[in-house]
């Protein structure tokens, strides 16, 4: 297997006035190519924390981080925004889509900076919309004419549309009923079959249990991995 992130002593300290928080406390973690992760734990116990710093949102007090074995903690503020604009895909609890912009502006997004070609952006962006099983008609409406199970999907194909190795999720079905959380992990599943590396942060053991390998936060740290049960997964359970 080959290694697309690994952490090497990762501590990530916020500073509150006169008082240091220890946010996140020496983590070492190795994630392969093409595989689907959970990461648990209680609320505090710093998931999110390490999410951006996977994701190249936030810089670590101390400790390094490779991707695709190169290390990428010393390089600019510049150089980071690219790799991350190349090689990263954000999903999150509350979409983050922007309402006063068309479902296709939406997915757009990520291509802009990168000056790909009006013709080829727009077949980029019904190619990820079709990946998350999305409907063409959604393309010219606003997010809000959207189910929230839909918008999610909208806003997982556009952490996509730019085709990055990895899709970081955080929380991504927080915000949903079972039946749209189902769709939602159905698409992810399908996202990781066509290759792409996936981390989700949940709280619900039915989520992780559909991935293959459970990391379990507290305090800081990974406190312990566990073998996700197939059967616990809520796409095989009946809603
Ligand atoms: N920008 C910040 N400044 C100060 N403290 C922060 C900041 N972000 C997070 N923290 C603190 O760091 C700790 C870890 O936060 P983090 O958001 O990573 O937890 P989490 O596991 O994602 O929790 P949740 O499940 O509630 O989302 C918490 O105690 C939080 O209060
Ligand atoms: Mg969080």
């Amino acid at each position: 297997m080959q290694e697309i992130v690994r952490l090497e002593k990762i501590t990530k300290i916020y500073r509150l006035g006169q008082i240091n928080f220890k946010a996140l406390d020496n983590i070492d973690l190795m994630i392969y190519r093409g595989d689907i992760i959970a990461l648990m734990g209680p609320s505090g116990s710093g998931k999110t924390s390490l999410l951006n710093i996977i994701g190249l949102l936030d810089r670590p007090s101390s400790g390094k981080i490779f991707l695709d074995g190169k290390d990428v903690s010393e390089l600019s503020d510049k150089e980071i925004a690219y790799i991350r604009n190349q090689k990263i895909g954000f999903v999150f609890q509350f979409f983050n889509l922007i309402n006063r912009l068309t479902v296709y502006e939406n997915i757009e997004l990520p291509l802009i900076p990168r000056g790909v070609p009006r013709d080829l952006r727009r077949k980029m962006i019904i190619e990820a919309l079709e990946k998350v099983s999305g409907d063409i008609s959604w393309l010219y409406k606003k997010p809000t004419q959207l189910s929230g199970g839909q918008q999610q999907r909208v806003a997982i194909a556009r952490a996509i549309v730019g085709r990055p190795e990895i899709i970081l999720a955080d929380e991504p079905t927080g915000n949903l009923d079972r039946a749209s959380a189902k769709t939602v992990i159905s698409t992810f599943l399908d996202l990781n079959k066509l290759g792409h590396t996936i981390i989700i942060v949940t709280h619900d053991p039915e989520v992780a249990n559909c991935t293959n390998l459970i990391y379990e936060m507290r305090d800081g740290k990974i406190i312990s991995t566990k073998d996700p049960q197939r059967d616990n997964c809520l796409i095989y359970k009946k809603i």
